[in-house]
């Protein structure tokens, strides 16, 4: 088995409803806690410089602050335009109360 876990933050880093950034390595990522849920996924917007650990988390929908475009955190779907391609998503595992990725 060749997947690698990162460890990227503790749970408790991450407030309830909200999203942190985390660079690991080459990876810029976005955490997101959904009422004790941990989702990830990149942090950069697929339209553009926008930051989507900065935008407005609304249940499972992440919107960008930058032009309003929104993906859902679970799948990485586009749910607004202008987006147009989705957000890469990863598997995530906790482990030790930490908030790991699988790659
Ligand atoms: Fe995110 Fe345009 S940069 S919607």
């Amino acid at each position: 088995d060749a997947s690698t876990r990162i460890r990227l933050c503790s749970t408790s880093d991450v407030d309830w409803d909200s999203a942190i950034r985390v660079e690991e390595g080459d990876l810029t990522l976005a955490v997101f806690n959904v009422n004790g849920v941990f989702y990830v996924t990149d942090d950069l917007c697929t339209h553009g410089p926008g930051s989507l650990s900065e935008g407005y988390l609304d249940g499972h929908t992440i919107e960008c602050d930058f032009h309003n475009g929104a993906f859902d955190v679970r799948t990485g779907e586009v749910v607004t335009p202008p987006c147009m391609i989705p957000i890469k998503t990863y598997k995530v595992v906790i482990e030790d109360e930490h908030v790991t990725i699988e790659v």
